[in-house]
């Protein structure tokens, strides 16, 4: 079993609030990044993959597929995009790098499984000290 893992990175706006909470109370709980007007981050996506490699090719997957899929399915969704207002996956979600991670794992999945090949984590950056990884 082999593991490989392409990075993409995206630019993305949110706000982490609940509505029902006062302004005051989202700023407790979510601090800054509760800012009513909105705020951005550079955000990193590692995705990794694993399978055999393929003996007619030496690859486990062809990159350029799996980028492309990324690509398609995630990043053109979510670069220079409003999180909250206009990501149809995290929509009705609290706009954390937790649910981000977990709903890219829900996208792609279903894409990485035709390719012949496993997905095994999602890794987003949000800031250079803060990332979350998920396994499935
Ligand atoms: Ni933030």
């Amino acid at each position: 079993m082999v593991f490989l893992t392409r990075r993409e990175r995206f630019c993305c706006a949110h706000r982490l609030y609940k509505e029902e909470w006062s302004d005051k109370k989202n700023l407790e709980v979510f601090g800054k990044c509760s800012n009513a007007n909105w705020h951005g981050h550079n955000y990193v996506l590692y995705v990794t993959v694993k399978g055999e490699i393929k003996e007619e090719t030496g690859y486990v997957v062809n990159l350029k597929s799996l980028s492309s899929l990324i690509e398609t399915h995630v990043i053109n969704k979510l670069d220079h995009k409003n999180m909250n207002l206009e990501v149809d996956f995290m929509k009705g979600k609290i706009a954390s790098t937790e649910n981000l991670a977990i709903a890219i794992w829900e996208v792609l999945e279903p894409h990485i499984i035709k390719l012949d090949i496993e997905l095994h984590r999602i890794k987003v950056e949000e800031t250079e000290n803060n990332f979350v990884e998920y396994f499935g």
